[in-house]
């Protein structure tokens, strides 16, 4: 049995899960949410490296079809160190979010929010640019996000996740972006509460974008049959009662504690 093999810091990797589920109910998913180290965001790019080949260990225990990084900070520090250790094709969310932002623009004025980390690996301006020369690339960490994310506000128009939002995004808005990425696996969670307040601007989950990419390139297998397996590097209660609010219906399973 082949799996689609997911990691992340914590609980956001699973937008990234959700994605793939609400395309491909049947696929077959091993998850694996490094929780003991979560945030990222704040660590080192030598930290973030080491958890992330962590985790490319932990998942390279199954069968993989292929291994997704679902952490933008992952990602942005160590998606190359995790492509060139990995057995299986890797699928970023960083280049398939920023594909997904230069189709969108129409004034190749784009904005990205993300934790501290991944703004400053810069890759999201260097995949950007690369992808669209003339591209101009604004980014703002917003710290306070994935914490209010964390503690459940994720109603629209949350008053603290505006208020959160009000002291990274009208930086952004006032360079005349049209295109703004959501560079962090939790902020697809509050796209409706962004969307109510910048209505002309386009957004782009990381996750979704990442997700359809996978989808497109790693083709259903008949015996695929939604098996899901959820592992986590601390205690699996609270993560698994967070995880029903993140994946809804989607989530069939309990998450299991990983001891090596
Ligand atoms: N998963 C991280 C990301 O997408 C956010 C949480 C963290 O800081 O670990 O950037």
């Amino acid at each position: 049995m082949k799996y689609i093999g997911v990691f992340d810091s914590g609980l956001g990797g699973l937008t990234v899960v959700r994605s793939i589920l609400q395309k491909r109910p049947q696929e077959n998913i091993v998850f694996f949410g490094d929780s003991l180290n979560m945030p990222y965001g704040d660590k080192t790019k030598e930290e973030i490296t080491g958890f992330a080949l962590h985790n490319m260990q932990v998942l390279e225990r199954f069968d993989l079809k292929a291994l997704v990084i679902a952490c933008n900070t992952a990602d942005s520090a160590a998606g190359d160190a995790v492509a060139a250790e990995a057995k299986e094709p890797v699928y970023g969310v960083v280049r398939y979010a920023s594909q997904a932002a230069v189709k969108a623009t129409r004034n190749k004025r784009i904005g990205v929010i993300a934790t501290q980390a991944t703004v400053r690996s810069g890759a999201y301006p260097r995949t950007l640019k690369q992808l669209m020369p003339d591209a101009e690339v604004f980014t703002a960490a917003c710290p306070a996000l994935v914490p209010l994310i964390e503690a459940g506000h994720l109603a629209k128009d949350d008053p603290q996740i505006r208020e959160a939002l009000d002291g990274c995004l009208p930086a952004l808005v006032r360079e005349g972006i049209d295109t703004l990425i959501l560079g962090c696996t939790h902020y697809p969670l509050i796209a409706d509460t962004i969307a109510g307040m910048y209505p002309e601007i386009c957004l782009i989950s990381s996750s979704d974008a990442a997700a359809d990419i996978v989808l497109d390139s790693v083709p259903a297998d008949p015996d695929d049959c939604g098996i899901q397996k959820i592992y986590v590097s601390s205690e699996p209660a609270f993560f698994t009662r967070k995880a029903a609010i993140f994946m809804g219906g989607l989530l069939k399973t309990d998450a299991e504690w990983y001891k090596e």
